[in-house]
Parts: C-alpha cells; sequence; structure tokens
C-alpha cells in the first residue's frame, strides 16, 4: 500500500486474497499509515506489517519479500510509486521490495484525475508496461474532495480477479512465465465501415474472445498490445497496451505497424476480430437524408489482413509472427464438420492456427461471454473445446500458440 485516501480499500483486498487462499505480507509506506491503520491489516493478514527498511527483526526485509513473493500487488499505487518504480529508485520498503522481485507485479493506480492523466504519470505507467508490468487501471468515480472523475481505485473484486489469473496462470506453469519476453499483437471487435457520419457496416463481435485472449497471453508474460473496435467498451486487461481503431483499413495498418515496429516487431497475431469482408466505395461526410431517396451504397472488397500478411510471411521465406486467425463457420447438417472448415481456412489462409467456432450454435460465438472451439494446426493438432467460458477458451488457444513458439525456438 503507497499513500491515498484508497488505502482503506487494501483491507478489503487483503480479506477477499485471504479467502481465495492467499498468504499476504502487507507492506505499507509511511503515507499509507496515515489512511489505514497497521493493526486493521496485520489483524486480516495474520501477519505483521512491514514498513521500513530498517530496525526490524530481518536485515534485509526487502530481499526476503521480494524473493518469497508469487506476486505482488501495489494498491493503491499513488503517482509517487509509480514513478519510483519506472525510475528503479528505492527509498523506501516497498519500493526496494518492488526492484528485488521478479514475481509478476500488479500496479492498482489510485489519484486524482489531473495527476493520472499528467504526462509524466502516463510516460511512468508506458514505461513499466513495456516492462511487463501489469496494471488494473482505475476507473472513473468519486474521489477524494467530491472531484468526480478518472483516477479511483478498481474495485477490490476486480484487482483480486486480476491477481487470481496472474496467480493461476504462472502457478500452473510452474511459476515460470513460460511468455516473458514474446511480443503478441491481438485483434480484437467487429470492424465498422461508415456509410455516412452516423451509420455503417457492421457485425455482433463484442470483442471478449480477443480481451479474453490478450489478458491469458499477459498473465503468462508476453508483452501484448491489443487492436480493438470496443476500446471504450470493455476495460484493457491488465498490463496490455490498446490501440483503438474502428475500421478493417486502420486495423491492417495498426497490426503492419506493431507487426514490423523495428526493435520490437511482433513474434505473434491473434486474429480474433470480426474484419468486414466489404466496405462501401464513397463514405458521404454529410448524413444521408431519408428525403434524398433510398441510398445505392456500392461495396468495394477489404483486405484479406490475415491471408495478406500469411502471403508476405511466405514471401519473405517463412520468417514472420506465428499467425492464428479465428473462423466464423455455421455448420450444415451433412456438411463438412467444423473441424473441416476449420482445416480449410486454415489451408486457404495460409496461417499456423485456426480457431473455429460455429456460430450459429446457442451461446457460442459473437457476444456471448461463452464460447465452443475447435482448434486445428499446421502439424495436424486437432483440439476441441467444448462449450466453456471465452476465458478458458483462451487459454486452449494460447497453449497451441505456446507450443508452436516453443517448437520453434527449439529448433532455430
Ligand atoms: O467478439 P466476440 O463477441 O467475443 O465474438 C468472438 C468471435 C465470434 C468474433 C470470434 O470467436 C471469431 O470467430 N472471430 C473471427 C470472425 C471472422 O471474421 O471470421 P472469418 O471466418 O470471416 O475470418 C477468418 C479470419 O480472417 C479471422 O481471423 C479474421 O480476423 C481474418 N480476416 C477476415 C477478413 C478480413 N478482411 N481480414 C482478416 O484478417
Amino acid at each position: 500500500m503507497s499513500g491515498g485516501i484508497a488505502a482503506y480499500k487494501a483491507a478489503e483486498i487483503c480479506r477477499r486474497l485471504m479467502d481465495a487462499g492467499a498468504t499476504v505480507s502487507p507492506v505499507m509506506t509511511i503515507a499509507a499509515k496515515r489512511f489505514i491503520g497497521e493493526a486493521t491489516l496485520s489483524a486480516l493478514a495474520s501477519e505483521p506489517v512491514r514498513t521500513s527498511l530498517w530496525g526490524g527483526p530481518e536485515p534485509i526485509p526487502h530481499t526476503r519479500l521480494g524473493q518469497s513473493a508469487d506476486l505482488v500487488v501495489v494498491a493503491p499505487a499513488t503517482a509517487r510509486i509509480i514513478g519510483s518504480y519506472a525510475a528503479g529508485i528505492s527509498s523506501d520498503l516497498l519500493s526496494a521490495t518492488l526492484l528485488a522481485t521478479r514475481a509478476p507485479v500488479l500496479m492498482c493506480p489510485a489519484m486524482h484525475t489531473e495527476m493520472w492523466e499528467h504526462p509524466a504519470v502516463a510516460e511512468n505507467v508506458a514505461t513499466l508496461k513495456r516492462r511487463g508490468v501489469h496494471f488494473v487501471e482505475p476507473g472513473v468515480g468519486r474521489l477524494a474532495g467530491g472531484d468526480l472523475g478518472a483516477g479511483r481505485l478498481a474495485d477490490p473484486a476486480d484487482i483480486v480477479d486480476a491477481a487470481s489469473t496472474l496467480l493461476r496462470s504462472s502457478r500452473s506453469l510452474g511459476g515460470v512465465r513460460s511468455l516473458h519476453g514474446v511480443r503478441a499483437v491481438v485483434t480484437a471487435g467487429g470492424t465498422r465501415e461508415p456509410i455516412d457520419p452516423v451509420r455503417y457496416i457492421g457485425n455482433r463481435s463484442s470483442g471478449r474472445q480477443g480481451y479474453a485472449v490478450a489478458a491469458e497471453l499477459a498473465a503468462r508474460g508476453a508483452l501484448v498490445t491489443l487492436v480493438s473496435t470496443v476500446a471504450s467498451s470493455l476495460d484493457a486487461p491488465a498490463g496490455v497496451d490498446v490501440v483503438e481503431v474502428e475500421t478493417a483499413m486502420e486495423m491492417l495498418a495498426s497490426v503492419e505497424a506493431c507487426l514490423t515496429a523495428p526493435g520490437s516487431s511482433a513474434d505473434l497475431l491473434v486474429m480474433t476480430a470480426a474484419v468486414a469482408d466489404f466496405r462501401p466505395a464513397m463514405s458521404s461526410d454529410q448524413k444521408i437524408k431519408r428525403g434524398s431517396g433510398v441510398p445505392d451504397v456500392q461495396l468495394v472488397a477489404n483486405p484479406d489482413i490475415l491471408a495478406g500478411l500469411a502471403q508476405a510471411r511466405h514471401a519473405n521465406n517463412a520468417s514472420g509472427p506465428l499467425l492464428v486467425g479465428f473462423a466464423a463457420e455455421t455448420v450444415r447438417p451433412g456438411g463438412p464438420t467444423l473441424e473441416e472448415l476449420a482445416l480449410s481456412k486454415l489451408h486457404s489462409k495460409g496461417v499456423d492456427v485456426i480457431v473455429a467456432n460455429d456460430v450459429a450454435l446457442p451461446r457460442v460465438g459473437f457476444g456471448h461471454a461463452t464460447n465452443a472451439v475447435v482448434i486445428v494446426d499446421r502439424d495436424g493438432r486437432s483440439v476441441e473445446v467444448p462449450l466453456t467460458t471465452k476465458e478458458k477458451v483462451a487459454v486452449a488457444v494460447v497453449d497451441a500458440a505456446e507450443r508452436i513458439l516453443l517448437t520453434r525456438s527449439l529448433t532455430s
């Protein structure tokens, strides 16, 4: 805990972590103690609260805390602690512990809107995200002094969910952040192709499946950029950079920029987005009036982003990112199975993995919290994931990608 009014919510976070089975070692800055009593935290955690590098029974408390932690959660994280951590400055027990740990770190900022939006704070947050630090972004709401705005500590339940996701994934992999250092780009949501300033051609994609894939990749330590058409309606997963786009052409430009960024080109692309295959040839810059008759909207084809990248990779002697596509299919009785449709798309697009969903089935695909998929890959593997949450589908998708990335790194 660092020193902000939201420190009082750390008590609930602590209790929820304990309920989830964690052992919590509370560390408070001197300023945090002004907002909540040590006795509250030590009673909840059944552990002494540590506040200082000096004078306690342990000679080097920061290294013991940092080395023994499976996860470090900073809630609330003030502008000061974010700045010290980004700059690598250890001025107290909390900042020293952050530098002394190799465990995943989850920062939960809370501060006034002006501070949260200050370019210095934004740059420090971006620096930490680039280094793989995870964030639960603050929400909008009432702040100290009665102001309303962005900067309010995220809901304790969301913080504990993010902590559990990080712990689950690092534990299930024996404590190893299996995708540490891997750069991944994920696309999410349906593209919107404007007809005029108020109307567009779109589809029913909510972005939930893409966000779940991005969260799972980040939880395994990957550096994730999420190219999203729904950035204003879904919260960014912890530790993920979000680029907002609207149309297929904007998505293409952003994906290409991420894949080819000098010195930081991506190793993996997961195209979960539902990209419109067609767009209006012309988009009116004025609203088309009803009185001017039914408009004749001519369509032109959008580029196939995934197939284009696969072709470019082929032309480049197969060097380039691992390409994972999704396929929205509707299986007809007596026709090809979902697996056959997936294999056909795998070959027609020239990609490494296809995740196919039969979007005509109830609770599957567009807009739902659940999905059911078949995952096929170039090496002939086929994995069926029956109806489950999109988060669990994301685990299976990332498992499939990780297996191929690992094989590549062993054979290169
Ligand atoms: O967003 P949700 O509500 O959570 O729903 C998830 C989902 C149903 C959108 C997702 O599971 C899914 O199926 N995404 C792919 C949808 C789609 O566009 O399928 P497709 O078969 O038309 O395209 C195949 C692949 O090519 C996709 O990876 C797509 O991103 C890509 N594509 C398609 C067209 C195009 N012009 N460029 C592309 O890159």
